[in-house]
């Protein structure tokens, strides 16, 4: 794959650039001579040349091209502005003041930036109402569709959804490792760092103490999880903090979990209002079994939101995740075929989307 191309003899500005490129965790080609510049000018994402060889990178005409941009050390020369002209660099930035632009436009350079994947939000309309389960699920249901699939576990006192997908023992960061962090994430730390199973990555607590959960480091998890996969699932607790906010107002769509009873009933109706509020799209999931032969649609209308649909009771649930079977894992159960209906349903409302914007 090419890499951003640095072209500088000077040692002072490719040590700044060479630690930057390691903050934004991207691999670079360097050229001290412009030579080495030409066999990787056309090919580099991006090419950013020192002050020392802009004048001889415009006379050698390596061909114009884009993503090229100038160092500069001094804002009052202003004979920089016309050497970046002549090499057709098309910004000049000057350290330390653009330090975050470049980090943020050498990790662009080398990742896909057309991938923009959904986020599902679940949402339990009570305790207990099977929201930790269903994302599981549909993260099941995104790995079988293909998709490049993050799940992430947004319930600091929940047991773990790594436990529910049976990955606890599977190495990888957990969210203790990933509180201190805020701004961009590089993509590959929501895939290849992350435990593995199934072909779905998932983002977990470890069994230590539960720790308070920084907004910051949510919503960095979330743009890369966006940025590296077609579907983020997040499992949410009915707490509905600055976390859950957060989550709710980025999620494309977010599902309310609630068993058809009576009581849970009342209970989701008390969550849909605060939901409500933050939702793009709120619609609700109502799970069998019912034991006072509550309807879905006796559900729907008492909370009046859309249903995504009715979930029959999954059988056996219980015993499968007590032996760390994940829940949706065969396509023909209950909740793995309601998931891939589901998932075929919210693919098809995002092409419609990206077709009607162009
Ligand atoms: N699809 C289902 N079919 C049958 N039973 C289910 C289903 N989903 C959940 N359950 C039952 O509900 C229990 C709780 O499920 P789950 O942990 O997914 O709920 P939750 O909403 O995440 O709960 P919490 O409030 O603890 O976060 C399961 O152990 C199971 O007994
Ligand atoms: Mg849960």
């Amino acid at each position: 794959m090419p890499r951003p191309l640095l072209v500088t003899d000077d040692p002072t500005d490719l040590d700044d650039l060479l630690r930057l490129a390691a903050t934004a965790g991207v691999e670079v080609d360097v050229a001290t001579d412009v030579g080495s510049a030409r066999r990787s000018w056309t090919n580099a994402p991006l090419v950013v040349i020192g002050p020392d060889l802009l004048d001889r990178c415009a006379g050698a005409r390596l061909g114009r091209r884009s993503g090229v941009v100038a160092l500069g050390h001094d804002l009052d020369d202003a004979s920089i502005w016309r050497r970046a002209v002549d090499v057709g660099a098309e910004r000049v930035v000057f350290l330390p003041d653009a330090e975050p632009w470049l980090v943020q436009a050498l990790a662009d350079a080398v990742e896909s930036t057309d991938r923009a994947g959904l986020v599902v939000a679940t949402l339990g309309g009570r305790g207990g109402a099977g929201a930790t389960t269903l994302a599981v699920a549909l993260a099941q249901a995104g790995a079988r569709r293909g998709h490049c699939t993050l799940l992430v576990d947004g319930d600091p006192l929940g047991g773990g959804v790594d436990l529910v997908l049976g990955a606890e023992e599977t190495g990888g960061l957990r969210w203790p490792d990933l509180t201190a962090t805020r701004g961009r994430l590089p993509a590959a730390a929501v895939t290849d760092a992350l435990p593995q199973r199934d072909g779905i990555a998932v983002l977990s607590w470890d069994r230590g103490a539960a720790t308070q959960l920084p907004v910051a480091a949510v919503e960095a998890v979330l743009d890369a999880g966006r940025r590296a996969c077609d579907l983020v699932v997040v499992d949410l607790a009915r707490t509905l903090d600055d976390v859950a906010n957060e989550v709710l107002a980025a999620a494309t769509c977010t599902l309310l979990v609630v068993p058809a009873e009576v009581r849970a009933t009342a209970a989701a109706a008390r969550v849909a209002a605060r939901a409500g509020l933050l939702c793009r799209d709120l619609r609700l999931v109502v799970r069998g079994p019912s034991p006072g032969d509550l309807g879905a649609a006796d559900v729907q209308q008492a909370l009046g939101l859309p249903l995504a649909g009715a979930l029959k009771a999954e059988p056996h649930l219980d015993a499968a995740l007590e032996e760390g079977r994940p829940p949706g894992r065969r396509a023909r159960s209950p909740l793995g075929s309601f998931c891939d209906g589901l998932l075929r349903d919210l693919d098809g409302h995002t092409h419609e989307k990206v077709r009607r914007a162009a």
